[in-house]
């Protein structure tokens, strides 16, 4: 089969690099968590089906692992966006109209909180303080910090990425 030559992977070199993965932790102890990352790492999150395989090959129940993956913040089990929002819910955030910020943002993409838009072009986070309080009110979009924002400019600033 043809593939692309943008980076990304097919389905089918996704399942033959999760089934090397598993492999490689066959029978290794306390690997679920790293194997649980580099899952994600492959799929983008942790579909039902993959957390099922795991849990044959580290010869675990499903329970344990769904409890993991629950539990861990960092785990997704539901597909993400290609843009990754962060929007700062602080107190220096706060008091200087964070909420405004996110309401404009969220009703303008149509997703509430720690939801993905149907295109999956954006998933809409919150988080705690992102460190840049001097900004505030602040949000992150993937690697990028953007500070001093207003709801229109959020709105606008979040288009930029496709
Ligand atoms: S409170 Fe928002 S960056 Fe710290």
């Amino acid at each position: 089969m043809a593939s692309c030559n943008c980076g990304h992977q097919n389905d089918d070199e996704k399942q033959k690099e999760f089934g090397d993965l598993l492999a490689k932790y066959k029978g290794v102890k306390g690997a679920l968590i790293p194997v649980l990352q580099e899952a994600q790492e492959i799929f983008g999150y942790l579909p039902a089906e993959t957390m099922k395989q795991i849990s044959q090959s580290q010869g675990i129940p499903f329970s344990k692992t769904f409890g993991v993956a629950t539990f861990y913040s960092q785990f997704h089990l539901k597909p993400r966006g290609r843009n990754i929002i962060r929007m700062c819910q602080g107190t220096a955030c706060h008091v200087r109209g964070a909420a405004k910020v996110f309401d404009a943002v969220s009703t303008n993409l149509g997703v509430a909180k720690n939801e993905t838009t149907e295109d999956r072009r954006y998933t809409l986070e919150t988080v705690a303080c992102l460190g840049a309080c001097g900004l505030a009110p602040v949000m992150m979009v993937n690697s990028d910090t953007h500070g001093r924002l207003s709801p229109d400019s959020a709105v606008k600033m979040v288009k930029n990425y496709e």
